[in-house]
């Protein structure tokens, strides 16, 4: 019997099964690839933060599959309470096709995965937002053709989408700059590993790191758990904002990426982000394309083997 894959990270996917993914994922989001691949399967969604786009996308992907999403708030299961995510794993293996997990440390849904006997995939961790960044991948592909030979931005916080922006260029060998003020940068070790196999940058200029740019994208100042130090970031943030004049530094044809959701006037000013260079509608319906693409991929049928 084949082993079970999880998609905790971009890098969890080959170079070849991640172009592969948004070619389905634009398959089924045009019509052109029938979309019942989980008839009679269940999926699991174990949610320990908010979300509107993560749990609609997947509950509504799973739907429209045939699956039938099962949402698992901390606050009702075991698992709030105190019980393992090892026991948690092998439990809901037994009545579950997949696992979608959001939560805090990374290593929790590593543990997941370790446990489980089902794919577990990252619905976001505070080290990585794997899916947001195939979102953004198949955005750019509608709108830019490929990410190849293309400049990607960050603009801001060294975050979990900054992450697996990083981890998404080592695979796919498209330039990445990120400009983050001193103190938030990204995670260093996986920065390294993905400098050593394509360019990567790290600048305190925004206007360095968007110069020429094909894309350009920020997130939020405070993540989700980082409420408590947000008056701290937004001094530390200052001149981080994508403006129209930062937004004029970039190629003439670029886009701009938000994963949302967006505070106005903090890490994007209102006239980029309801502009004709924003494609944040698009990018957050392609949540539901990449994520029932995923699902196929995991659970509908093997992959790469
Ligand atoms: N972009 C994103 O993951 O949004 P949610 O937090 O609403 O799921
Ligand atoms: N970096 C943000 C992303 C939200 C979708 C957070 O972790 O809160």
């Amino acid at each position: 019997m084949d082993s079970k894959r999880d998609f905790l990270a971009i890098s969890d996917l080959s170079r070849e099964e991640t172009a592969a993914l948004i070619e389905l994922a634009a398959g089924l989001k045009g019509g052109s690839v029938p979309s019942r691949g989980l008839e009679g399967k269940s999926v699991g969604l174990i949610f320990a933060k908010s979300s509107t786009r993560t749990r609609v996308s997947f509950e509504v992907g799973a739907f429209q599959l045939g699956a039938y999403p099962v949402f698992l708030s901390l606050r009702d299961i075991q698992l709030g309470r105190g019980e393992t995510m090892r026991d948690t794993a092998r439990v809901l293996s037994r009545y579950l096709d997949a696992i979608v997990i959001r939560t805090h440390g990374h290593a929790e849904a590593v543990e997941l995965a370790r446990y489980a006997t089902r794919p577990v995939i990252n619905g976001l961790t505070d080290l990585l937002h794997p899916c947001q960044v195939l979102a953004d991948l198949l955005t750019i592909r509608e709108s830019l053709g490929t990410w190849e030979g293309k400049i990607v931005a960050w603009v801001g916080d060294g975050n979990n989408v900054a992450n697996a922006w990083i981890d998404a260029a080592g695979l796919l060998g498209f330039e990445l700059r990120l400009a983050c003020p001193e103190g938030y940068e990204p995670d260093r070790t996986l920065f390294e590993r993905n400098a050593a196999r394509t360019t990567i940058t790290i600048t305190e200029e925004p206007e360095e790191a968007v110069a020429g740019a094909h894309v350009v994208s920020t997130d939020v100042w405070a993540s989700m758990g980082q409420e408590g130090d947000a008056e701290r970031r937004r001094q530390a943030f200052q001149g981080y904002t994508v403006s129209t004049k930062l937004m004029e530094q970039a190629d003439s044809n670029a886009i701009f990426l938000h994963c949302l959701p967006a505070h106005r006037g903090e890490e994007v000013d209102e006239a980029v982000l309801e502009g004709p260079q924003s494609r944040v509608w698009d990018e957050a319906e392609n949540r539901l394309h990449v994520q029932k693409a995923l699902l196929v991929m995991l659970v509908g049928r093997s992959v790469g083997r």
